[in-house]
C-alpha cells in the first residue's frame, strides 16, 4: 500500500488545506455534471435494461484500454521529471502508478467478460475522445510543471472512487451479474484509499511550495476538457447502436 510522503507529520499550512479543499470542490462539481449527463440517467433509470446498462460499462471498459496504457506511461514520464531531491515524493507517487499500471488490463479482461466474440476479436483503434486523453497526458508531461501531475491525478482517482460508489447501489439493487464488473467493484475501495493518500500529497506539496497550486489547477483543467465526458459521452453512443 503506498504511503503519503508527510502524513506522519500533518503540519500542512492552511493554504495548502484551502487549495485542497477547492481541487477537492472541482471534482464533486464534475461529479454533479456527470450525473446530469444522459449516460448516467440512463444508467439509474428504473426501466432502463439490464443488457443497456452493461453494454455502457463495457463501452466504458474499453475506452479505459484505449487511454489508461498511455497515461500510465505518461504519469511516469512525468513523475519523472519532479525535483530529484524529492526522493521521497517521487517514490510515493512511482509506487502508487505501479500499483495503477495493471488496471489497464483488469478493464481488457471486464470488457473481454461483457463483449460477444465478434467484438472480441475485433481489435479496434482509440476513439477520438480517448485518443484526446492519451494526448493530453502526453503534452503534461512533457510541457508542464511536474507537480501539476497532482491535480490531474486527483481527478482522476477521486472522481472514479465517486462514479463507482455510486454505481455499485445500482448494481446490487438491479442484480446484475458481477462477471466483467471487477474494474468497478474493485475501484470502489481502492480508489477512495488513493484519493486520500493523494490528499496528503497534495497538502504535503502545497505546504512546502505554494505556487504549485497554479500547475495542479491547470493540469486538472486541461484533464477535464477531455474527461470523463467526452469519453464517456463516445461509450454512450457505441452502446446505443450495439
Ligand atoms: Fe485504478
Ligand atoms: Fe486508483
Amino acid at each position: 500500500m503506498t504511503k503519503p510522503v508527510a502524513a506522519t507529520t500533518h503540519n500542512y499550512s492552511a493554504e495548502a488545506h484551502h487549495a485542497f479543499d477547492e481541487l477537492d470542490r472541482r471534482v464533486d462539481g464534475v461529479f454533479e455534471q456527470l450525473k446530469a449527463w444522459r449516460g448516467w440517467q440512463l444508467f439509474v433509470h428504473p426501466d432502463t435494461h439490464h443488457d443497456q446498462m452493461l453494454a455502457m460499462i463495457r463501452e466504458i471498459l474499453k475506452a479505459v484500454t484505449w487511454y489508461q496504457p498511455h497515461t500510465t506511461e505518461a504519469g511516469f514520464h512525468m513523475i519523472g521529471r519532479l525535483a530529484k531531491s524529492e526522493v521521497k515524493l517521487v517514490q510515493a507517487l512511482c509506487s502508487h502508478k505501479a500499483e495503477e499500471a495493471e488496471h489497464g488490463l483488469w478493464a481488457l479482461e471486464d470488457h473481454g467478460i461483457l463483449a460477444d466474440k465478434a467484438a472480441k476479436a475485433k481489435k479496434e483503434p482509440s476513439s477520438p475522445a480517448a485518443f484526446a486523453v492519451a494526448s493530453v497526458w502526453w503534452r503534461m508531461a512533457q510541457v508542464e510543471d511536474a507537480f501539476g501531475y497532482l491535480g490531474a491525478e486527483y481527478l482522476f482517482e477521486k472522481l472514479t472512487a465517486l462514479v463507482t460508489q455510486a454505481a455499485l447501489p445500482v448494481i446490487e439493487e438491479r442484480d446484475l451479474p458481477r462477471g466483467g464488473l471487477r474494474f468497478v467493484i474493485e475501484h470502489a475501495t481502492e480508489d477512495a484509499k488513493h484519493a486520500k493518500f493523494l490528499k496528503h500529497l497534495i497538502l504535503d506539496v502545497v505546504t512546502r511550495y505554494p505556487e504549485s497550486v497554479v500547475a495542479m489547477n491547470r493540469c486538472f483543467d486541461y484533464f477535464n476538457a477531455v474527461y470523463p465526458l467526452p469519453v464517456w459521452d463516445e461509450a454512450y453512443e457505441r452502446a446505443m447502436r450495439a
